[in-house]
C-alpha cells in the first residue's frame, strides 16, 4: 500500500481486517511487572497457575458434559447442581487466568493447548451411568486439590502471597465444597424406608 492510500485508510472508517503478526510474548515467559516479586517467583507461580487453569478448564467442561448427559430419577437436581458448580468453576477460570496476567505471564486459553497440558483423565465421548459421572468429577476435583495444596505452599515460600491466597481462598475452598456436595450423592441411602 503506498503512502497516500495508507493515509486515506487511516482517515476512513474502514476497519483494518485480516491482520496477522508475530507472536509478541511466548507462552511460559513473564514480562517485567513492578509488583514487588522477582521474575523467578512470578515465572514459577505462572507455571503452577497454568496447570491449575488447564485442569480447571477441563473440570468445567466435564461439569457441562455431565449437566447435559445426566439421566435417571435424580435428573433434575443433579442437572441443576452440576450447572451451578460449572458456573463457579468458570469464575475460577477467569480469576486464575487474570492472576497469570497480573504476574506478567501468558494464561493458557485455547482448548487444544489445554488438552495438551491437563492431567485430568479423558472421559468417554458417550454417556456413563450417573454414579460414574459423579465419581469422575470427584477424581478431577481431588487431582486439582492435591496439586493446589502443593502449589499454594510453594508459591508462598517464594513470597507470592497473592497467588497463595487465590489458590487457598478460591481454588481449594470452592473445590472442597463442591467435592462434599458430589460425595454426598454417592452415599447408598434408602429413598423411602429406613
Ligand atoms: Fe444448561
Amino acid at each position: 500500500m503506498n503512502k497516500q492510500a495508507h493515509s486515506a485508510k487511516i482517515h476512513s472508517s474502514q476497519p483494518w481486517l485480516h491482520q496477522h503478526g508475530a507472536e509478541v510474548q511466548k507462552f511460559g515467559t513473564v514480562r517485567q511487572f513492578p509488583v514487588g516479586l522477582s521474575a523467578e517467583a512470578r515465572l514459577y507461580s505462572c507455571e503452577r497457575l497454568n496447570q491449575i487453569l488447564a485442569d480447571t478448564q477441563i473440570l468445567y467442561g466435564l461439569y457441562k458434559k455431565h449437566h447435559w448427559l445426566m439421566r435417571g430419577a435424580t435428573f433434575y437436581q443433579l442437572h441443576l447442581l452440576l450447572d451451578k458448580h460449572a458456573g463457579e468453576q468458570n469464575e475460577l477460570i477467569d480469576s486464575i487466568a487474570e492472576r497469570v496476567q497480573t504476574l506478567g505471564g501468558v494464561a493458557i486459553g485455547d482448548p487444544r493447548h489445554v488438552a495438551e497440558i491437563t492431567r485430568i483423565a479423558r472421559p468417554p465421548n458417550g454417556a456413563e451411568e450417573p454414579p460414574a459421572m459423579l465419581s469422575r468429577l470427584l477424581e478431577a476435583h481431588e487431582a486439582i486439590l492435591i496439586d493446589a495444596h502443593d502449589a499454594a505452599r510453594r508459591t508462598a515460600e517464594q513470597g507470592d502471597d497473592g497467588t497463595n491466597d487465590l489458590i487457598v481462598s478460591d481454588v481449594i475452598r470452592t473445590g472442597e465444597l463442591q467435592a462434599w456436595f458430589l460425595a454426598e450423592h454417592l452415599v447408598d441411602t434408602p429413598l423411602v424406608r429406613a
